[in-house]
Formats: structure tokens, C-alpha cells, sequence
């Protein structure tokens, strides 16, 4: 829902631009960081849901960590002024430099995904004199019940070390002297809105801390990754229910007495904060169809064309009035899947209004691009 004052704002802004309510970013961080501490939980923020630099400052500001899958979110990290031994790195295909980067900053810790990885972080932490943390990332193979292709811990996906390997990862990690093992991570998949897919993963975590420690690990931190969802059909209602979230794990899994346990939220921190305000080029009434055509596309917003994600488009010029009228809701780009809605009730819409699509503060900005020469998103904070 947007102000008078925010449309009035809106009215003198190129579009499409991404607005971001920050008020609301730290309504939703203030909500999370105190259902958090109830049991002293820890969160890093998973900084490839959004990097854009005011939302990092607010999110910094709130004492989170950085979870970074890249040597640019690890730099822009430390640029920004998180707690160096805040940040975790995660990724299946770090690369030498990247790993050197993060060593050079003493991160906090690597969550490691394959046993080479593990042994080439050994060598090159040896070649500086330094001892690196790592948490092994386990695929646990629990269903996250959601998109396809935003599910990570199956057998089938790329992410993390397979249960089967997990021996032959012991011996690594037992002779490898530039190597201090403190944990283990996991990350399922994301959108998750089906709570009881995170009690699934609480039992396979304490399996596997159970499996270390009967080896002689002893484990500080279990970390157990991000993925809760948010309403996307219902962006008025905002700020995810972070202390549901929280109790899950409070009740199901086994924490020891002096270990930590880390979580690695993104879209449920970010999501609801901004919405793509985009304007009305064409509308095309056919025989079959009516287009309603935008100035913002796929290259703005990706989610709709990758994963055919919902996202409430609304006509903020015309708010009030009775959605009567269907239109298929596309972009300029020339893709037919640059769409964000089909056969969307919507009030009838002429050249010029402007058009709302809600919930864009995770993976939209970040993931624009420049197809078709396109130019950068502008953004327009709240005041
Ligand atoms: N930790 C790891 C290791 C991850 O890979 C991710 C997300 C997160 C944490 C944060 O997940 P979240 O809490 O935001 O669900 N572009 C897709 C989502 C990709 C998620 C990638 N990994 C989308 O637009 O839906």
C-alpha cells in the first residue's frame, strides 16, 4: 500500500525505478533480530538477496552477519563494515583468488561444499601461515517443498557434500593441519512456507552432529542456512512470522551447551521492502487478449521469466477503482516469456499509470541486467 505522499514522490521519478520502504526493512530486521535472541540464535544476512548499499547499511546497523557466495559479496562485505568474524562464505565453486581474498580478511568461516575444495583451502591457507575455519556443507537430502529450481538439498543438486562422502571428508579434515573444522552447514532451497520442511531438517542435522562427533569432531556451530518465505500474495501483510521460525528449531533440534546456531536468512528479511514502480506504455486490446505493456521487463525484474514467480502487479494511478478488466502484463524485452502476469484482474488501464509490482526486495534489483542494452534500474528510497 502506498501513501499519497510516496505516489506524489513517485509522479517526478524516471521509471521503472525500485522503491524501497525502509521503514519497513527495519520494522521486519527489528522483528527477526529480537525473535532471534529469545534463544540467542545468530543470523547472518544473505547478502545475494540484495546488495543495494542502503538497505546493507540497515541491515549492518542491526548487528547481523553476511553470508556471501562470492569474493565480491566478501569485499562489499568488509567494505561496508560488517564484523569480519561475522561473515561466512559459501559456494560451490569458489575460486583461488576468492579463497585468498577471504583468508587476507579473516573471515569468520568458509562453508566448505566439496572434500577438494577442502584441500585446496588447506594448501592455500598453508602458503600464508594461516589456519582456516570451515563448516561442511551437507546436502541432507530433505525435500524444501518448493520451486524446483530454487530446491538445494536434494541428492540430485550441485550444492554441498553428499552423506556418502562424508567419511572420506573426515580424513581430510583430520590431516589437514591448515584446517580448524568448527561446524556444519546446510541450505535446502528457498521460498520455504511449509514450517514442517524445517523440522525435517533438524533431524537430519542432529544425525549428522551426532555422526562428527562420534568421530571425535567437536562441533561449535550448526548452521543452518535461510529459505523462509514470505507472502507474496499478500504484500500488505509484510513482516514474516520470524518467531514461529525460530521455535521450530528451538524445540527439534539438539543443541549441546556451547554451540552456536547460525542461520542465513535473505528473502524473508528483504522481500516485502520494495516494490518495481513501472509505467504504462502501450495498451493493446486484441481479440483474445488484452497487453498491458510496461517500461519495466525481465531485465528488471528476472523472477517472473526464470521461475514463472508471482509477484501482485497493481495499478497504483487507479487504485480505488474496480478491477474489471484482464490483461496479460508484459515488458518491452523482446522474449515471450518477458511477462510478470497473465489474465491479471486489474481496474481498465490507460498509457501513463503507473503499475506497482510488490514484494521485489530479494532477488529483483540484484538480478537485472543489461539485455537488450537495457540501462541500469533507478531506485527511490523512502524518506
Ligand atoms: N544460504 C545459502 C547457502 C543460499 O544459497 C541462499 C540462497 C541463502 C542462504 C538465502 O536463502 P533465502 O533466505 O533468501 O531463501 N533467485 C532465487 C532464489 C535463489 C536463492 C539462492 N540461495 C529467487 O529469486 O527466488
Amino acid at each position: 500500500m502506498f501513501s499519497n505522499k510516496d505516489k506524489a514522490r513517485f509522479a517526478n521519478v524516471e521509471t521503472p525505478f525500485y522503491y524501497y520502504d525502509l521503514d519497513l526493512l527495519q520494522k521486519t530486521l527489528s522483528s527477526c533480530a529480537n525473535a532471534a535472541k529469545v534463544y540467542n540464535f545468530h543470523v547472518h544476512y544473505a547478502m545475494k538477496a540484495n546488495f543495494n548499499p542502503a538497505v546493507l547499511e540497515k541491515i549492518k546497523d542491526t548487528g547481523f552477519g553476511a553470508d556471501c557466495v562470492s569474493g565480491g559479496e566478501v569485499t562489499r562485505a568488509v567494505a561496508v563494515g560488517f564484523n569480519h568474524q561475522q561473515i561466512v562464505f559459501a559456494g560451490v565453486g569458489k575460486s583461488d583468488k576468492e579463497i585468498n581474498d577471504a583468508l587476507d580478511q579473516d573471515i569468520f568461516c568458509f562453508n566448505v561444499e566439496s572434500i577438494q575444495e577442502l584441500e585446496v583451502i588447506d594448501e592455500l591457507a598453508a602458503k600464508k601461515g594461516k589456519k582456516a575455519k570451515v563448516a561442511i556443507r551437507i546436502n541432507p537430502n530433505v525435500d524444501a517443498h518448493t520451486h524446483h529450481n530454487i530446491t538445494t538439498g536434494l541428492d540430485e543438486n550441485k550444492f554441498g557434500i553428499n552423506s556418502w562422502d562424508l567419511p572420506s571428508c573426515a580424513e581430510t579434515l583430520k590431516t589437514a593441519v591448515n584446517l580448524e573444522f568448527i561446524g556444519i552447514h546446510f541450505h535446502i532451497g528457498s521460498q520455504i512456507t511449509n514450517l514442517d520442511v524445517y523440522k525435517n531438517l533438524c533431524i537430519r542435522v542432529n544425525e549428522f552432529a551426532t555422526w562428527f562427533e562420534e568421530r571425535g569432531f567437536a562441533i561449535k556451530v550448526l548452521n543452518v542456512g535461510g529459505g523462509l518465505g514470505i507472502d507474496y500474495h499478500n504484500p500488505d501483510q509484510q513482516i514474516p512470522d520470524f518467531e514461529a521460525y525460530f521455535k521450530i528449531f528451538n524445540d527439534f533440534l539438539e543443541v549441546r551447551t556451547n554451540q552456536e546456531v547460525h542461520f542465513e536468512l535473505g528473502r524473508a528479511l528483504v522481500g516485502q521492502c520494495s516494490s518495481l514502480i513501472s509505467k504504462v506504455l502501450y495498451v493493446k486490446n486484441g481479440k483474445k487478449k488484452n497487453f498491458i505493456i510496461l517500461d519495466a521487463g525481465m531485465t528488471e525484474l528476472m523472477r517472473p521469466a526464470l521461475y514463472q514467480a508471482y509477484h501482485k502487479i497493481e495499478n497504483i494511478s487507479r487504485a480505488e477503482e474496480d478491477h474489471n478488466t484482464k490483461y496479460d502484463v508484459v515488458g518491452p524485452i523482446c522474449e515471450s516469456t518477458d511477462c510478470f502476469g497473465k489474465e491479471v484482474e486489474l481496474p481498465e488501464t490507460s498509457r501513463g499509470d503507473l503499475i506497482a509490482l510488490r514484494s521485489t526486495g530479494a532477488y529483483g534489483e540484484v538480478m537485472a541486467s543489461h539485455y537488450n542494452l537495457r540501462e541500469n534500474v533507478n531506485v527511490l528510497l523512502s524518506e
